[in-house]
This record gives structure tokens, sequence and C-alpha cells, in this order.
């Protein structure tokens, strides 16, 4: 069966004859007098490709349809005469083409010919996306699964510095592809740790200068092995600039306050929690309570004070309800 169409045409003799035209065409036509009934038309319809009709008609219907449809194209049909100024509005209301009455239906097949091309790029390139997407969210398990077979302590940090960041981010606005790159971005954070010297990513006792120097290498590195990883460039700030301080004191840069990108300033506070919180071979973790005191101490210093409060209002909320549950 050919692609979905919706015929929206007021007039039963045109409606038919158009949809009679069409289906010979080999397309599955749909009809409706008017934008209602084209709506419980095309409740049964999985796919719908394009939809024709009257444009002040077509219009409304169109962005309804265009949630459950979201590739779906329209043709206006324009009365006769009216065609510069209506194509302009037919555009500004956002259809995709216009026919202006009388039209023959070489038009009309050409017309939709042309859309289902665009259509069909559309649909192609979202199955690449997609695919695409799968492959980051692949590539960024195993990375990060390699890093913690190095490194089992810190098992389970990085997910948790990822959903940690997350938590905090759902105050400040970010749209969908911010959180994803802030989510991926923060399950890799240590990546570079990957080439820091095993004994001293294990050293349950403070660490010398030399061996402080050498552990700082690990944001360098962790830009280094994403770099040429053309997915992952958009968390390279966030990786590289996870150990600034506000107050510049930070490395591997020594950037101060609105100089951080807010990503990193964001992975910081979520890191910071997490490694106080969580339990090592050599210490227990500290309780929550306290570890969000101290994190109040070093906010606006050593990290972004806005984020320190939301994280602890948020850690807070949770543990009450966990309480109350
Ligand atoms: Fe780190």
């Amino acid at each position: 069966m050919g692609e979905n169409i919706l015929v929206i045409e007021r007039e039963p003799v045109v409606r038919s004859t158009v949809v009679r035209l069409l289906a010979r065409e080999g397309f599955a036509v749909h009809a409706a007098a008017d934008a209602a009934e084209a709506l419980l038309v095309c409740r049964g319809v999985r796919d719908l490709a394009v939809v024709i009709g009257d444009a002040q008609m077509t219009a409304p219907t169109y962005h309804q349809l265009k949630t459950a449809y979201p590739h779906v194209r329209t043709v206006a049909i324009l009365p006769e005469g009216e065609a510069d100024q209506t194509v302009g509005e037919a555009r500004r209301m956002g259809l995709d083409d216009c026919l202006v009455r009388p039209f023959d239906m070489d038009e009309l097949v050409a017309t939709i010919g042309r859309l289902l091309l665009t259509l069909k790029a559309e649909r192609e390139r979202g199955v690449l996306l997609e695919r695409l997407r799968k492959n980051v969210v692949k590539m960024v398990d195993s990375l990060a699964q390699a890093l913690e077979a190095r490194d089992p302590y810190t098992h389970g940090h990085s997910l948790r510095v990822a959903e940690l960041s997350l938590m905090i981010a759902s105050e400040l606005g970010l749209t969908d592809f911010q959180l994803a790159v802030l989510e991926h971005g923060a399950a890799l954070h240590d990546i570079g740790k990957i080439a820091v010297r095993q004994e001293v990513l294990h050293k349950p006792s403070h660490l010398t200068e030399e061996e402080f120097e050498h552990i700082k290498i690990h944001p360098v590195v962790g830009r280094e092995i994403l770099e040429p990883i053309e997915d992952f460039r958009d968390m390279l700030d966030l990786v590289y600039y996870h150990h600034e301080r506000i107050d510049g004191k930070g490395y591997p840069e020594g950037l101060k306050g609105e100089q951080i990108p807010v990503m990193a300033q964001i992975v910081a506070v979520a890191d910071t929690y997490d490694a106080m919180t969580s339990d090592r071979p050599y210490r227990r973790g500290m309780p929550s309570e306290r570890a969000l005191l101290i994190m109040k101490e070093v906010a606006g210093t050593q990290l972004n004070a806005a984020f320190v409060d939301i994280l602890a209002r948020k850690v807070r909320a949770q543990e009450a309800a966990q309480t109350a549950g």
C-alpha cells in the first residue's frame, strides 16, 4: 500500500473525485469533510504522509496532527485569484506547499511527489540520527566500564555523578540536547584516569606533590581521548574543566567563576558530593548531611553556590520522601 494521504474537502463531489484519482496513483487515501472529522479519520492511521485541504481549515488540523505524525506534510488549496497574498499566509501558518484553484491532478500529484521526497529524506535522517545516538550511548557505556575495570572502587561513581548532575540541571531550564550532553559527559568526566598510574589511583593515603601533579593530567587526557570522536565534541569542555574552582585555584587552566563552562560547574558539584558520600576500601562515605554542610562552606570559592543549594535541596527532599515512604 502507498503512503497515507488525507484529503480535507467540504464539497462532496470534489472530495470523492480527488480521493478516486489519488487512489488510482497508488496512495492510501483518507477523506474528511472538515477538521474535526479529519482528526477522527486519522486515529487508526499509523503514519500519515500528506494532508491536502483548504488552507484555513488545514492549518489548525495540521498542527494537531503534527503531534501524532511529526513528519507530516501539507498542501493547502487556495481560492482562485487570491494566490499571491494567500501563499504567503499559508507559509506563515507553517504549511508546506500550495495549489491555487482550479488545479489539475497532474499538478497535485507532482506536488505530493515533491513533498514525499523531502519526507523520505527526513525519515532517513531520523533513522541515521537515532542509530548514531544509540552508538554514542554504547560507546559512553563501554568507555565508562573500561575505566571502572581499572578502578573497581569507583564502581558506579560515574553513573551517580551523571544522575546527580541531571538532578541539579533539572532546575536550570536546559534543552533536551544539553541534558543529553551533560548526562553522557558526566558519565565520562574521569575517563582520563585511564592514564593515571594504578598505585596513584588506588593510594589510600594522601598523595605526594608529584602524585597530585600526575593525577592532574586526567582532565587533559580525557579531552584528548574524546576529541577525535565527533559525537563527543560537545562534552569536551565538561571533561576538561571539571576540576576548575570558582576562585581560580583549580586545574588544568585555573579559570575563575563564569569563565568555567556551566556544565563543568554542575559536574564539579555532583562529583564532590558523590566522592564524599561513597564508601572506599579505606574509609566509609560520610553521611549526606555532613557532606552537604562541608560543601556549603566551600560554596562560592570551590563550587558554584547556586548549584550546591539546588543539590542540597534535592537530596534532602529525596531523603525526606524515602523516610516518609
Ligand atoms: Fe576528576
